[in-house]
């Protein structure tokens, strides 16, 4: 069956990518995931300095992860001279995960720009007001000509306000979620947090956060007129394909790849032309928004 998809003019050969994390943090890293068959690479983030991350950065709960990871460890200059070029040689499309600020962006998107086929944007650290959302979409459409995302992190007051913020400010499409929380574990025998972080909080991931991405996903896709990527717990191809029913275009998937092995990435692929014929689904574009609320 034909999984391939069309993406604001970037065909992918099947909608599956990497969520921006540790998994694409390096060439070598996303090399193996392009030996999965992956339909596209999305970075790990780049900003304009290197992040300090406290360590322990991980740690496993219940039906998830919690993380403490901020964005990439490794200076830009290194991404632009070596990681991107050898990213970008591995035959399939790189999105370019970048942030924060406008000024950042300046200072990112153009020496990026020839190696990446479309960029997102995160919006975890900009607050809980839509217009820097706007602002962000808004500069990085004026330093390039390729298709822009912006990441929706869940805790923002209303994801539909700040997904139609993001369109209007030129964004091509949304991606959401990124990691909930702030979160917290508590180890009774050390009393203490299995994360290095100063509060001992992290972002929670993985399939405790799958019905409320899904949900995000279909406000968002309600809401706004372009491509939603879906992320958050998917773990399978019937995941998958409940937020293509939700209304989302494609998908990315980390935390799930992160605890049972990154051969996850090829088995849903491999999952999916049985599935959609059990379903009777004939183009996988077929299930985009199928479910709607009443
Ligand atoms: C260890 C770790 C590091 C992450 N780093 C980033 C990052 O650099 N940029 C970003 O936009 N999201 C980052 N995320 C969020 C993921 O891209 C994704 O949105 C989230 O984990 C939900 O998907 P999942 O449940 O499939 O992991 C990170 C998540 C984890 C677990």
């Amino acid at each position: 069956m034909d999984l391939s998809i069309d993406i604001n003019g970037n065909k992918l050969r099947n909608p599956v990518m990497p969520a921006s994390g540790p998994l694409t943090a390096n060439p070598a890293a996303c090399e193996r995931i392009a030996a999965q068959g992956v339909g596209a690479i999305v970075t790990k983030t780049i900003s304009t300095t290197e992040a300090v991350v406290a360590k322990p950065a991980i740690a496993k709960v219940t039906c998830g992860m919690l993380n403490c990871e901020l964005w990439s460890e490794k200076e830009p200059q290194v991404w632009f001279s070596e990681y991107l070029p050898a990213i970008a040689a591995f035959g399939v499309p790189v999105i370019v995960s970048a942030g924060y600020q406008p000024e950042d962006l300046e200072k990112l998107i153009p020496p990026a720009d020839r190696f990446a086929a479309a960029f997102e944007l995160s919006s975890h650290y900009l607050g809980t007001d839509p217009q820097p959302i706007y602002q962000i979409a808004r500069t990085a459409k004026s330093l390039t000509d390729k298709p822009v995302f912006i990441k929706l992190s869940p805790h923002v007051p209303d994801l539909a306000q700040f997904a139609r913020a993001a369109v209007s400010g030129g964004a091509d499409g949304i991606v959401a979620i990124n990691s909930l929380g702030p979160a917290l574990r508590i180890d009774i025998r050390k009393r203490s947090s299995p994360l290095g972080s100063k509060d001992g909080c992290g972002w929670l991931s993985g399939p405790a956060i799958k019905p409320i991405a899904l949900r995000a996903v279909h406000t968002i896709a309600q809401a706004v007129d372009v491509p939603v990527i879906g992320v958050g717990g998917i773990a399978s191809a019937e995941d998958m394909i409940e937020f293509m029913m939700a209304g989302a275009s494609a998908v990315q998937l980390l935390t799930s790849a992160m605890i049972s092995g990154i051969d996850l990435f090829a088995r849903i692929i491999a999952d999916l032309s049985p599935l959609l014929e059990e379903l009777g689904i004939e183009r996988i574009t077929d299930l985009i928004g199928l479910w709607k609320a009443r």
